[in-house]
């Protein structure tokens, strides 16, 4: 079964299309999504796309400052955090709460995953996100777990 996809999106537009179809996978049932790539690639971008798409209608912002940021005008809750300002020894505290956002109908999103050492240790998606030049970035997916691969085979179609 195909787990990887790798997308070049030239523009915004195209990462707003890209966003769009992944959210078609994940609006019902949730998912946990953490995101991976150098500061201003583009993994903020993407969550914003997602979120117009599933209807989402609070401003959405960086939670860089905040850590986490939730939105509940969608059909299930939205979670978005950025782990940055914790940096390695603060994320140890939160890693495990983490799990928690796995479980049931939501769907989490977590930039700066990396300043833990541990892999995430349940079903997935990741994303790696890298700037290729001007307005052009590559969005690489990643599913672990065989929900998570099956919406990586979908997004392949
Ligand atoms: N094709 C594209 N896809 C995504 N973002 C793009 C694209 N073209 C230009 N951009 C711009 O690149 C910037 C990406 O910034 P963004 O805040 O998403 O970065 P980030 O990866 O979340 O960084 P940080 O680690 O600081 O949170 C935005 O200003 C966005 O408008
Ligand atoms: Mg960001």
């Amino acid at each position: 079964m195909t787990k990887t996809c790798e997308i070049i999106c030239k523009t915004l537009d195209d990462t707003a299309a890209l966003a769009s179809r992944f959210a078609k996978f994940i609006e019902n049932d949730g998912c946990f999504v953490s995101l991976y790539g150098e500061i201003g690639a583009g993994k903020t971008a993407f969550v914003k796309k997602v979120a117009d798409a599933i209807g989402i209608t609070e401003k959405v912002t960086s939670p860089s400052f905040v850590i986490l940021n939730e939105y509940h005008s969608a059909k299930i809750p939205v979670y978005h955090f950025d782990l940055y300002r914790l940096e390695n020894e603060g994320v140890k505290t939160i890693f495990d709460e983490l799990q928690e956002y796995s479980e049931g109908r939501q769907i989490t999103f977590v930039e700066w995953a990396e300043f833990s050492q541990n892999q995430i240790p349940f079903d997935h998606i990741k994303i790696n996100v890298t700037y290729e030049d001007d307005d052009s970035r590559k969005y690489s997916f990643e599913g672990f777990g065989e929900k998570c691969e099956d919406i990586i085979e979908g997004l392949n179609q």
